[in-house]
């Protein structure tokens, strides 16, 4: 085994944990499959791949607070993610790595 330092500033976990209908509740059933792509494309689109790493995760056992998200090392977790909280995450990413007019899937800002 090799220890390395963390390539990466900030890492994102979001859960895309999913389960069948009848069962437990989980994240992809709370759109965090399209809210992870969306934040992964955002990131590569703003140039900030090199620092910000956008991965999936497994359940995190807190399935009924969902869509969950771990963003390291802030030490953050965040619940109930959406598009509103995802627009709150890009913007904090922006002001961070001084992004300038950041750009959007739709083209804008
Ligand atoms: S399915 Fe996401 S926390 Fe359990």
């Amino acid at each position: 085994m090799e220890k390395r330092p963390i390539p990466f500033k900030k890492i994102i976990l979001v859960c895309t944990n999913s389960r069948e209908a009848g069962e437990r509740v989980c994240c992809a059933g709370q759109d965090s499959i399209a809210l992870h792509a969306e934040l992964k494309a955002w990131v590569a689109m703003n140039g900030l791949k090199r620092h910000v790493r956008i991965c999936k995760s497994g359940c995190m056992d807190r399935c009924e607070e969902g869509p969950n998200a771990l963003v390291m090392p802030d030490n953050l977790w965040i619940s109930g993610l959406d598009r509103a909280a995802l627009e709150v995450v890009k913007a904090q990413l922006a002001e961070e790595f001084n992004v300038q007019e950041p750009k959007s899937i739709g083209g804008g800002a």
